[in-house]
């Protein structure tokens, strides 16, 4: 562990609350948020190995050296209506979350079997399809949370966004298992999963992700806007889009930044990328939550080595195509800048014949992208892969272009 959170005697824990599941209302939440109202400071939660149903939405942040053990489950209600109309919102596109947790020295642990149920077939089969529905809920945001850790949690069929770190600082999220899989049912409906990833960071620093498992229908683990010192290693996903870097510059005339990101040993298997980066154009096309475009700052210091790839569409990615649903074009307005990549040592798989694909906008050309032995084949032939597509990549490092990068947003 790399620190520790146990407290000077002084401080032990003052206030232990086991909370009871089975509110013949039908609903567990107000007991729930009765045991953290309790147990706010040196407190320690119990979730015993049963289900707690939730219904409404909890803001338990604020909380002050809380231990929160889950041994059981933790399964959100299917009342769609509800929902919508009450999900907090998070201050970040229209986005909003069923529950809020924060606080200082908060330890949320969950054994490897605790378990949060956000029941999303019914979501995924509701949104038919749609990426950003104003009010359809994250399972969680982490906000303002600082020298805390969380731990060995299951997260099964998240309603949307499985997990939110937001104006938070120095937070290890560790042995995180995540499955957002469709039912056969919900898998009727195109891109079933979209939108379900397993997690985003926004307006965050020095957080570090160690050994999650994600299976979604997008990002797997993805900074947004303001994130910096990133630690990833040891993760593993299936199906999704690996690690996404943005979307970001949406909001006009506003400085985002991403920063000193590192991922290193990570699998992949049937992902549609390892590693990319995506900005929006330089052109304001309607506004967020699906319009924007037209921010400035940067993504810079972002190195993702040591990486195996099991049949992998495109490996390493960057677009600044991103706009308002279907508009093309504007592929070299943005003046986003994107620099100093580090992305290499990997082995294994690709779909096709690239290992990268990289459209660089032509008003801030990327720079100091350095993409280094990558030692792929393609899966269904065996030959190995050589394809770089490029635009406006200034002096790249360890690889010539093949060709142009194709104007698309992925
Ligand atoms: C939780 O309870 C279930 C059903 O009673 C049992 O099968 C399971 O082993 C228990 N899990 C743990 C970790 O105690
Ligand atoms: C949701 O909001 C709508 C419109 O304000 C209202 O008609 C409806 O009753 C609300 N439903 C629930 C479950 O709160
Ligand atoms: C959560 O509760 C805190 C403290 O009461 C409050 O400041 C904050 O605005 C609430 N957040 C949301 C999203 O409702
Ligand atoms: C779901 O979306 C598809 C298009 O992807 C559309 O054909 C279908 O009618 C939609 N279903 C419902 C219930 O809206
Ligand atoms: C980063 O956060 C960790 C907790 O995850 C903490 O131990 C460490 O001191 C922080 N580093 C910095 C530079 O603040
Ligand atoms: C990843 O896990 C392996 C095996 O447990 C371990 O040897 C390695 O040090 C880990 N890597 C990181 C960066 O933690
Ligand atoms: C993002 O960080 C930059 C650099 O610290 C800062 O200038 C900017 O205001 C931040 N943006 C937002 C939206 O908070
Ligand atoms: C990124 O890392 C460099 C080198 O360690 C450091 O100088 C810089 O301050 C870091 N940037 C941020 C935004 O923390
Ligand atoms: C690279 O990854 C492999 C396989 O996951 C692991 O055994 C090895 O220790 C890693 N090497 C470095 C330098 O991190
Ligand atoms: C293997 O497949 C790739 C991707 O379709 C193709 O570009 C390449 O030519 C194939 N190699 C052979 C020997 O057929
Ligand atoms: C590349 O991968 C092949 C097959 O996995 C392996 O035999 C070879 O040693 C690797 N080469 C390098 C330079 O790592
Ligand atoms: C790129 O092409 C140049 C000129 O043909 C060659 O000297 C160099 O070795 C190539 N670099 C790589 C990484 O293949």
């Amino acid at each position: 562990m790399r620190f520790s959170f146990t407290l000077p005697a002084i401080f032990a824990v003052s206030v232990l609350a086991s909370i009871k599941s089975g509110d013949p209302s039908g609903d567990d939440t107000l007991a729930i948020l009765s045991a953290f109202a309790d147990c706010k400071k040196d407190g320690h939660i119990i979730f015993t190995n049963t289900t707690y149903h939730v219904g409404q939405v909890m803001n338990t942040t604020g909380l002050k050296n809380v231990d929160i053990e889950l041994k059981g489950t933790l399964e959100w209600s299917t009342d769609i209506q509800y929902w919508l109309n009450h999900s907090l919102p998070i201050g970040f596109q229209n986005q909003s979350s069923a529950w809020f947790l924060g606080g200082d020295n908060i330890h949320f642990y969950g054994h490897g079997y605790g378990t949060l149920f956000g029941n999303g077939d019914t979501w995924y089969i509701y949104s038919n399809g749609t990426s950003n529905l104003h009010g359809r809920p994250h399972a969680i945001t982490i906000w303002g949370t600082t020298n805390s850790l969380i731990e060995g949690l299951r997260f099964i069929k998240s309603q949307m966004w499985t997990s939110t770190v937001t104006r938070s600082e120095g937070v290890e999220l560790t042995n995180i298992y995540i499955n957002n899989s469709c039912s056969a049912e919900a898998s009727k409906v195109k891109r079933c999963n979209v939108n379900t990833d397993g997690v985003d960071t926004i307006y965050a620093n020095n957080i570090t992700f160690l050994r999650w498992t994600v299976e979604s229908g997008d990002d797997s683990i993805s900074m947004k806007q303001n994130s910096t010192n990133i630690y990833m290693a040891n993760n593993t996903f299936h199906k999704g889009l690996g690690y996404a870097m943005g979307s970001i510059g949406q909001y006009p005339g506003e400085l985002e930044i991403i920063e000193n990101i590192t991922a290193v040993d990570t699998y992949f298997y049937n992902t549609g990328y390892a590693g990319r980066v995506k900005s929006w154009t330089g052109r304001t096309t309607g506004s967020p939550p699906n319009g924007g475009g037209g921010g400035i700052g940067w993504a810079r210091n972002i190195s993702f080595t040591n990486f195996t790839l099991s049949s992998v569409d495109m490996p390493w990615y960057i677009t600044q195509c991103t706009s308002y649903n279907g508009v093309q074009g504007g592929c070299d307005t943005s003046k986003f800048k994107i620099e100093n990549m580090r992305w290499g040592n990997t082995r294994g798989t690709t779909d096709r014949n690239f290992v990268a694909s990289l459209q660089c906008s032509g008003a801030a050309p990327c720079t100091g992208v350095h993409i280094f032995d990558n030692n792929l084949t393609v899966e269904k032939n065996g030959t190995k892969t050589t394809g770089y597509l490029c635009s406006n990549v200034e002096a790249p490092e360890g690889f010539n272009c093949t060709g142009k990068a194709p104007n698309t947003s992925g």
